[in-house]
């Protein structure tokens, strides 16, 4: 491969409404936020490739001719399970360093020297992200690639993804509760419990979709018409999903406390993603938000959503915050 130094970035993302009722088939509504993640990739003559996160303070790198063999002709299992080999990561219950360092490998290998880079070539971004993902955790819905690929709003649905026109101006308050979970067991827990009671389940997973399509309708509203009452019905909504999630099964005590916490300053919170712990996010109203919820010992990031999706940036572009990270190693 000839000399490469690409520097990528991607927005963070959150799932407003219809986290693991998309992984059946109903409407989920993801945003892009303006919280972004890093990847320098170099590869010169000496045959070397490295990986910089700075993010995740993850930095690697191998040499080209001993990543080859392993390049597969489909896209298996066998792979991860060669990578973890290669790499010396453990099989079972794999941190967040390693997951990222063996799906970007995963990756990498798989589309090696294909550094193609235009505006066609993003449906091949997000097929690849969606293989990542899969590494990751097994069955994912698609819709946290799709956002991260194209940014915005997304309205998610059985794989097709449509696009909000407008996007609204809105605050959130994205807080790590640093309880760490794992996608991949939560989703089965939910599929369990499905099985388990229909009956009683399905409802559930078609109100979620039903408070989706409805934060939909509003925030196209907000975009043309800003009203003081959309924050009301906004809230409502989060109160409603986030109640249908714990009937799901993936609450957690400490995502509890983030709602009871902003709710004592009048601001609604959910869970976002996964659950049983993660993220969650809070809507926040034009005034500043409140210092307790660090004392908790959680992680907070104020922003703004609806941000462009993976970029390929220039060095020059780069502000010097990021440019230091990602030439740290
Ligand atoms: O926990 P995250 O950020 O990977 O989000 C998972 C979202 C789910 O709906 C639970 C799964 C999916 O693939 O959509």
């Amino acid at each position: 491969m000839d000399n490469i130094d690409f520097i990528f970035s991607a927005p963070g993302k959150a799932i407003l409404h219809g986290e693991h009722a998309v992984v059946h088939g109903k409407v989920a509504l993801a945003v892009s936020l303006n919280l972004r993640t890093y990847l320098r990739l170099k590869s010169n003559s000496t045959g070397k490739v490295s990986l910089c996160l700075p993010n995740i303070h993850t930095f690697m790198s191998w040499d080209v001719s001993s990543l080859l063999p392993l390049r597969p002709s489909t896209l298996d299992a066998v792979l991860v399970q060669r990578l973890h080999h290669f790499t010396g990561f453990p099989s079972e219950m794999p941190d967040t360093c390693a997951m990222a360092v063996l799906a970007f490998l995963y990756i990498y290998i798989s589309v090696f020297a294909e550094s193609r880079w235009s505006k066609e070539e993003l449906e091949l971004i997000n097929s690849w992200a969606f293989q990542g993902e899969r590494v990751i955790h097994g069955t994912p819905s698609g819709v946290d690639n799709a956002v991260g690929t194209w940014g915005g709003i997304l309205r998610y649905h059985a794989g097709t993804i449509t696009p909000l026109s407008r996007v609204p101006v809105l605050r959130i308050l994205l807080t790590n509760t640093k309880v760490p979970r794992s996608t991949k067991s939560l989703v089965a827990g939910v599929r369990d419990k499905i099985k388990k009671f229909p009956s009683v389940m399905h409802p559930v997973l078609e109100s979620i979709s039903a408070v989706s399509v409805t934060c939909e309708l509003t925030l196209e509203e907000i975009a043309s018409d800003p009203m003081p009452e959309h924050y009301a019905v906004l809230e409502e909504l989060i109160d409603i999903n986030q109640h249908h999630l714990q009937v799901l099964g993936v609450g957690h005590a400490s995502l509890d406390t983030l709602c009871r916490t902003t709710l004592a300053h009048g601001l609604h919170s959910k869970l976002t993603g996964a659950g049983g712990g993660g993220c969650g996010i809070t809507l926040l109203r034009p005034e500043p938000p409140s210092a307790e919820l660090k004392d908790c010992g959680y992680d907070c990031w104020e922003t703004s959503i609806g941000v462009p999706g993976v970029c390929l940036h220039s060095a020059s572009s780069l502000t010097e915050e990021v440019a230091q990270a990602l030439n740290s190693n």
